[in-house]
Order: C-alpha cells, then sequence, then structure tokens
C-alpha cells in the first residue's frame, strides 16, 4: 500500500478544476480561515508542455542511477531505479526520454515489463509509459545514451573530458526522467568512468581521482531534472574556503584558485542577504572552453566557463550569479520554462545584490547600466521578430524552451524587481525577498502563484498602481517606469568617447589602462559607426588590444572589428572562434560577419570550430549560417 497522500487530493474544489492556473485565490467562506499563504500554495500551477510526465498521476521521488561512462563509445550506459509514488487507480508511470535505448524495465512486482514508446515529437523526444499496479513503488530502467545525446560534450584527445548540460530539457537525453523542472527528487549515483580520471555531480563529490575510476554520490535534497550534471576528466581540486572550493583542469588550477579567491565573501554576503545556504558546500568547477554557456547553477558544483578566468578577478560577477540560483531557481523553481524569469530575473537582481554588497555599489551600477544596454538593443531586435516574447511570461509550447533565453528574462526581470525595490524600499523588499525564498524552499513557482503572492505580502494598492504589474509581465517592451540606472564612471566613459571619436581627444589620452573591464567594455562596444581603421589602429597600437587577456573586452573589440574591417585582429577572431564555444560570444561575431558581407569567412572558420562546439552553440550557429 502506498502511504502518499496527493496534495491534490486535498485541495478544495475550486482549485480541482480547468486547465489553466488559475490566477486568483478566490476567498470563499470555507476557506476564510486559512492565511493567504496558504491559499496561495494551493493555487493550480501551470502546465509544463514540455514534458511527457503526468505528475499528478505517478512521479518520482528518488533516484538510483548506476552507470558506466565509455569515451571510446561515447556511451552512458545503466539503470536508473526510481522510487515512485502514484494514486492507487494509476497504471503507468510516464517518463521522458530523447535518443535512448531503452533495453529493459523492471519493477518491484518482478520480472520485466511491457514498456511504451511512444512517438517523437521535436524538441521533446518520446514518452516512455510503464505499467505499474497499485504495489509499484520502484521501477528499474536498463538504458543506454547515444553519441549524438545533446546534452553531452565529449572532448577526445589525449585529455579526454566529458560534460553534460541539462537544462532546460535535455537531461532526457542521457537520463531517463520526468524532465519537467516542478518534479523534484533526491539521487544517489555511482558512476564508473576510465581509471584515474575524476567524475563529479551535482551532489557530494570527491576530490581526488582513483586508479579504479569507480565514485559514488548523493544528492540529499530534492532537486529538478534539469539540475542532473555530470563531468569526466583529469580534474584537479583546490579548496578556498571552509565550504567553498574550485576544480579544473591541472593546467588552470592556480589560476582558478587566484581568480575566485572571493567566492566566499560571495557566499557570505549571499547568506546575510536572503538567508541560510541551503545545499552544504559551493564549489566551482571550470569547465572545457567547449563549454556553450557561460555558467551553470548545478547544485553544489557550479559549472563555469574558462573564459571568466582573466587573471584579475574582474570577471566573477558570474560566480555572484550561479551562486545565487542556489536560492532563486534551485530553492524556488519556475515551474515551466515560460516562467522562466522567476529564476533568471530573480537571479540577476540578486546577483547584483551580491556584487554591490563585495564590490561596492560603483561596481554593481557598472554591471546594471551594461545590463541596460543590452536590453535595450535586445528588446529592439525581438520587437522586430516577436513582441510576445518580450513578455516576461512567455509562451513556448511547441516551440524549444531555448526561445526564451534572452535579456527579457534576465535583465527585464531584473529591471521589474529593481522597480518593485525601489517602489516599496529596499528595507521591506529585502524582508519579503528572504520570507519568498524560506517559505518556497524546494517548491515550484509560477507567475501568477508569484504575483498573487507579491499582491498579498507586499504590495499596496498605491505600489500597484505604481508599478503597472500588468504591462510589466503580460506587456511588450520596456515599460515607461523602468528604473533609471546612473553610473558616474561610465558616464565620463561615454563622454571620453564621444570627444575621442571627433578627433578632439588623442588617443594616448585616454585612461584605458586605469579603466576596468566595465569602462573598457562600455567604449568599445559603442564605438561609432564611422569609426575610422586608423582609429581602430591607434587603439589596438596603444593599448593592444588584440592580446587583453579579458574575454569581455575582447569579445567586444572582435565584433568592432568585424563591423569595421579591421583586419589586423582577424587572426585572434579566428583563434577565439575556434577554441571558444560560449554562444553568447559565437552568435554576435558569426552573425557580424554575415551581416557585413563577410558569410564566406564566417562559414570557413565555423566549418573548422563547428567540431568543437557543443550541441547548443552548433544547433545556434547551424541556423544562423547553414540555414537559409
Ligand atoms: N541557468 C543559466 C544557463 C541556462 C539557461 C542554460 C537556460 C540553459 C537554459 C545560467 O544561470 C546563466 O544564466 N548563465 C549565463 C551567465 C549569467 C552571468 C547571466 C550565461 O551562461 O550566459
Ligand atoms: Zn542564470
Amino acid at each position: 500500500m502506498r502511504k502518499i497522500v496527493f496534495a491534490l487530493l486535498a485541495l478544495p474544489l475550486f482549485f480541482a478544476c480547468g486547465d489553466e492556473a488559475e490566477t486568483e485565490a478566490s476567498n470563499t467562506a470555507g476557506e476564510r480561515s486559512e492565511s493567504s499563504k496558504e491559499l496561495i500554495a494551493k493555487m493550480k500551477l501551470a502546465t509544463d508542455h514540455h514534458s511527457f510526465a503526468r505528475p499528478n498521476e505517478a512521479v518520482v521521488k528518488h533516484l538510483n542511477w548506476d552507470a558506466t561512462v565509455d569515451f571510446g563509445t561515447k556511451i552512458i550506459s545503466g539503470t536508473a531505479t526510481y522510487t515512485i509514488e502514484a494514486k492507487d487507480s494509476a497504471d503507468k508511470i510516464i517518463l521522458d526520454i530523447r535518443e535512448l535505448t531503452i533495453e529493459q524495465v523492471t519493477t518491484n512486482d518482478g520480472g520485466p515489463v511491457e514498456f511504451e514508446i511512444g512517438p517523437e515529437t521535436e524538441f521533446l523526444g518520446q514518452a516512455l509509459s510503464i505499467p505499474i499496479t497499485s504495489s509499484t513503488t520502484e521501477i528499474s530502467i536498463r538504458y543506454k545514451s547515444s553519441p549524438e545525446a545533446e546534452a553531452l560534450l565529449w572532448v577526445e584527445g589525449e585529455e579526454p573530458f566529458l560534460f553534460t548540460q541539462s537544462q532546460a530539457i535535455l537531461a532526457r537525453t542521457w537520463i531517463p526522467c520526468q524532465d519537467s523542472p516542478g518534479i523534484r527528487f533526491t539521487y544517489n549515483a555511482t558512476v564508473r568512468v576510465p581509471g584515474g580520471l575524476l567524475a563529479l555531480m551535482s551532489a557530494e563529490n570527491p576530490t581526488e581521482a582513483n586508479d579504479e575510476g569507480v565514485y559514488t554520490f548523493k544528492m540529499e535534497q530534492p532537486i529538478p531534472s534539469y539540475l542532473m550534471a555530470l563531468a569526466v576528466g583529469n580534474i584537479a581540486y583546490a579548496p578556498i574556503g571552509e565550504r567553498t572550493a574550485v576544480y579544473a583542469t591541472p593546467d588552470l588550477i592556480d589560476a582558478a584558485k587566484y581568480e575566485f579567491e572571493e567566492m566566499d565573501d560571495m557566499l557570505v554576503a549571499a547568506e546575510a542577504l536572503y538567508g541560510a545556504y541551503a545545499w552544504g558546500r559551493y564549489d566551482l568547477l571550470i569547465l572545457p572552453a567547449a563549454f556553450p554557456f557561460g555558467g551553470m547553477e548545478n547544485p553544489r558544483l557550479t559549472f563555469a566557463t574558462p573564459t571568466i578566468i582573466a587573471g584579475d578577478r574582474s570577471l566573477t560577477s558570474l560566480v555572484a550569479h550561479e551562486l545565487a540560483h542556489s536560492w532563486s531557481g534551485n530553492l524556488v523553481t519556475n515551474a515551466t520554462w515560460d516562467d522562466f524569469w522567476l529564476n533568471e530575473g530573480f537571479t540577476v537582481y540578486f546577483e547584483q545584490r551580491i556584487m554591490e554588497a563585495v564590490y561596492g555599489r560603483e561596481t554593481s551600477e557598472m554591471l546594471a547600466t551594461l545590463s541596460y544596454q543590452g536590453l535595450k538593443m535586445e528588446v529592439e531586435e525581438i520587437m522586430d521578430l516577436n513582441p510576445n516574447d518580450t513578455h516576461l511570461k512567455l509562451h513556448l509550447q511547441g516551440r524549444n524552451p531555448d526561445d526564451g533565453m534572452s535579456a527579457i528574462a534576465y535583465d527585464k526581470g531584473y529591471f521589474f524587481l529593481r522597480l518593485i525595490e525601489e517602489t516599496v524600499g529596499r528595507e521591506k523588499f529585502d524582508v519579503f525577498l528572504k520570507e519568498y525564498f524560506q517559505g518556497n524552499a524546494f517548491k515550484v513557482m509560477d507567475t501568477e502563484r508569484f504575483v498573487t503572492y507579491l499582491k498579498s505580502e507586499l504590495l499596496t494598492p498605491e505600489d500597484e498602481k505604481a508599478i503597472d504589474l500588468e504591462s510589466w509581465i503580460y506587456g511588450a517592451g520596456l515599460p515607461g517606469n523602468i528604473p533609471t540606472v546612473k553610473s558616474d564612471r561610465l558616464v565620463e566613459v561615454d563622454s571620453a568617447l564621444s570627444e575621442w571619436s571627433k578627433g578632439y581627444l588623442p588617443t594616448q589620452e585616454l585612461k584605458w589602462n586605469e579603466w576596468a573591464y566595465q569602462e573598457r567594455y562600455r567604449f568599445l562596444s559603442n564605438l561609432p559607426e564611422d569609426v575610422t581603421y586608423k582609429q581602430m589602429n591607434d587603439l589596438n597600437q596603444i593599448f593592444a588590444i588584440n592580446k587583453t587577456g579579458n574575454n569581455e573586452v575582447l569579445f567586444a573589440w572582435l565584433e568592432q572589428a568585424i563591423l569595421h574591417d579591421y583586419t589586423p585582429a582577424y587572426s585572434r577572431l579566428e583563434q577565439f572562434l575556434v577554441s571558444v564555444g560560449r554562444r553568447k560570444f559565437l552568435t554576435p561575431l558569426y552573425r557580424a560577419m554575415k551581416e557585413t558581407g563577410k558569410i564566406d569567412m564566417a562559414r570557413r572558420i565555423y566549418g573548422t570550430a563547428r567540431q568543437n562546439y557543443h550541441a547548443v552553440a552548433y544547433n545556434t550557429m547551424d541556423e544562423l549560417l547553414i540555414a537559409e
């Protein structure tokens, strides 16, 4: 007999019907005694259109994963054993799979069962349907991944390396799972890798490799599948504080330890803001440059690109961001990818607060100004393509959730929360946020529930009017009441740029060498359209920009080089594109080539570089450069 009672079954009637999320908690007579928070907790959540799972029928609770990683065939094979909970009436449990070969499924009822695999759906893969009875508590799936699995990147050669990238819906390409952010489970794992290599997961981790290559893992807090992660390679370990450390390949470990020395301060600052860190340790893994993102907030072990190692600790805001996800995202999780801004907007807001606490307001305002600059540009672009994609609440049904990964969720989300902060005052907002993370820890949140919560716990009717939630969340573009950011230092950069472009200020008098990376980035990313070859060349000659070790500055420079045919930067450009797989850099650079009549150059470089990229990156570049 199963012991669970579904929360759903205990719901008041008015929430139990209809497919769509309720937008407001009604206050019927019978409910008056309940607190508004209890009512909100009972609101029916939005449906996740990116998973075949039906968690209201049968849901996974714990995973026991036993797997072997084979670099020769690029296959992960193993057995995923799930403890499940189901309604008594349920006759099957549905999991998501994509390009997995399912070899055998057994249950605790004994013997193999006849599972079914549904038709292939674009982006989503297939439904794996496993028959259960009222006494089924465990299902066991023996399977193999495909060498083409989209989550996986296998680095070949003398130093083999494997890493996963599961968000948003790619976990199903390496583990059969209920691949929906609203479904959480704990896990244990035993992973076998070539002897001498180290394996790490989003879990309690080893610090040293062993000759057998067998490692065990344990994640005791329930997490959604998109936070499942694995990395295997020749990886070294260097402690930073009591609860923090970096992992990296031996050639980068010292540089990484220096670069991220402030990680502990960030953790302390974050806890001081929004409450105790819930995950035990916070470590950072520096991945090969093919990692398609800047960072990924895998619990206990953030995955990060090596392009943030600048040698001067200037790009650490990325760590602040991924650390912030330990609250926003990993503790309180977006219910569906349409609610992605709840993960990312909150995280950018929290990241900014950590940066302010550790480095001061001047630094965080420079970052906010750059975020505004990027947001304005992207909003213009997206407004031309599909204005609905500029709403905070997205509509990704039938699409790749990857489409939602724009500045909207991140920066429009940030400015919305900043507007709330500025409207109610920081003190009140901080109390609210701390409460929000604590009260909703290990739970899901959707946009409608958040709005109800916000209205009932924080905003007065006057606040509501001043903020205009409706246009921020369900409207296009940037509302007129968007907070203004002002960075005196960037204002100065802007005037230096304007003087310099007109020829009034000689290049050698620019304060380049005193400027922080944000100032340099501001300058380069705003070069006027009519900047001359000579001006570009002066910059490069005097400040050796081609040789900068700061990849954000280099990126802004290379983009300008393409736009203005500054050919002396092209060999650096090519070297950068072949060695770095971070999509945020690749897309604008290839696009700039395409848009300035250099598609042949773009295709030639891409021809060599593509094999070094992760699927997430080459899918985007294929669309940009190959598809017509
Ligand atoms: N969780 C995201 C990365 C992500 C989002 C992967 C959606 C797949 C789908 C991560 O926290 C992130 O936002 N990374 C940013 C860096 C950050 C400093 C803005 C990135 O990789 O650019
Ligand atoms: Zn993020």
